[in-house]
């Protein structure tokens, strides 16, 4: 049993140090993932179906340009969002690393007779026409997992893409008590369970970076083969004047938040997320 190698992993890592397997793209943790976005309950992958109708309508009232508008989706999952654009007659694009999502994406809007653009690329590498769309968003706090090497690097790309005067709108966790954010070390044995399809036992940590305003949440998965796979996100957490730093390097204006938008609820709802819309 290689108890040391498990024990080495459980020591705090350097910052943004990656994991060894990548969620998302995982063949049996994305069959998982899917049906956890598309439970309209939770808020859980996707947020519950009430919060994402009213955050899309949210997001579509705020918009100046009238007409059809030219909207990108970036990480949009099973299309929760780019469907309602698409139903209020806008022109979509989503993009997502998870082939099972965009698998289902592209079906339902088929089924639903919705003429919407689907990408299976991380937005990390995708090549998209510069000046081209009115709206980007992303949505469910992405952003913030994010280095911030690849943050940099999509927030020029999204400066690119957009249309002068385009809009760019976000969410992001607020710098609030990150302390009280952390969980309690857990460990779960299951079989056929989220992580894996074989029996599998799970270290579930988090790590706080205060200074860096960080929290890495991370999941040893060891099988009964003894292979051992470690998933990492490192979280970030932010002030407004963090975001509007980050917005003015980019060379974004208009810069503006809301704290309302999501109902109260647990520490990630509510006004424990900023969202924040700015223009080109
Ligand atoms: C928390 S989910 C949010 C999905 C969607 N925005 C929503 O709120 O319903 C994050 C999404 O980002 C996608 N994702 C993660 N990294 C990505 C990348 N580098 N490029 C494209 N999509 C990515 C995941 O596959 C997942 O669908």
């Amino acid at each position: 049993m290689k108890i040391s190698e498990i024990i080495s992993k459980s020591e705090k890592p350097e910052l943004y140090e990656k994991g060894t397997a990548f969620m998302w793209t995982d063949e049996h943790i994305s069959k998982q993932l899917l049906n956890v976005h598309l439970n309209p309950d939770i808020d859980l992958a996707s947020r519950k179906k009430s919060t994402i109708e009213k955050t899309a309508n949210w997001i579509l009232e705020r918009q100046k340009k009238k007409g059809k508008l030219n909207i990108l989706d970036l990480g949009c999952g099973p299309g929760l969002y780019t469907e309602i654009f698409a139903n209020k007659g806008h022109y979509v694009t989503g993009i997502d690393i998870s082939k099972n999502s965009i698998e289902y994406a592209k079906k339902s809007a088929e089924d639903k007779k919705l003429d919407i653009t689907y990408l299976n690329k991380s937005y990390l590498e995708v090549d998209l026409e510069s000046d081209n769309y009115d709206l980007v968003v992303m949505i469910f706090t992405d952003l913030g997992v994010l280095s911030p090497t690849e943050r940099e690097r999509l927030l020029v790309m999204i400066f690119r893409v957009l249309k002068k005067g385009g809009t760019f709108i976000f969410d992001v966790l607020k710098d609030r008590e990150i302390e009280k954010k952390t969980s309690p070390k857990a460990w779960e044995v299951s079989n056929n369970g989220f992580w894996k399809e074989s029996p599998y036992l799970a270290l579930s940590e988090s790590v706080l970076y205060q200074e860096e305003k960080v929290i890495l949440f991370q999941h040893i998965i060891i099988d009964t083969e003894e292979n051992i796979e470690t998933y990492r996100f490192w979280t970030h957490f932010f002030s407004q004047n963090d975001v509007s730093k980050m917005l003015h390097t980019h060379n974004f204006i208009n810069i503006s938040f809301r704290e309302d938008i999501l109902p109260e609820g647990d520490m990630w709802n509510g006004n424990n997320v900023i969202f924040t819309m700015t223009t080109k």
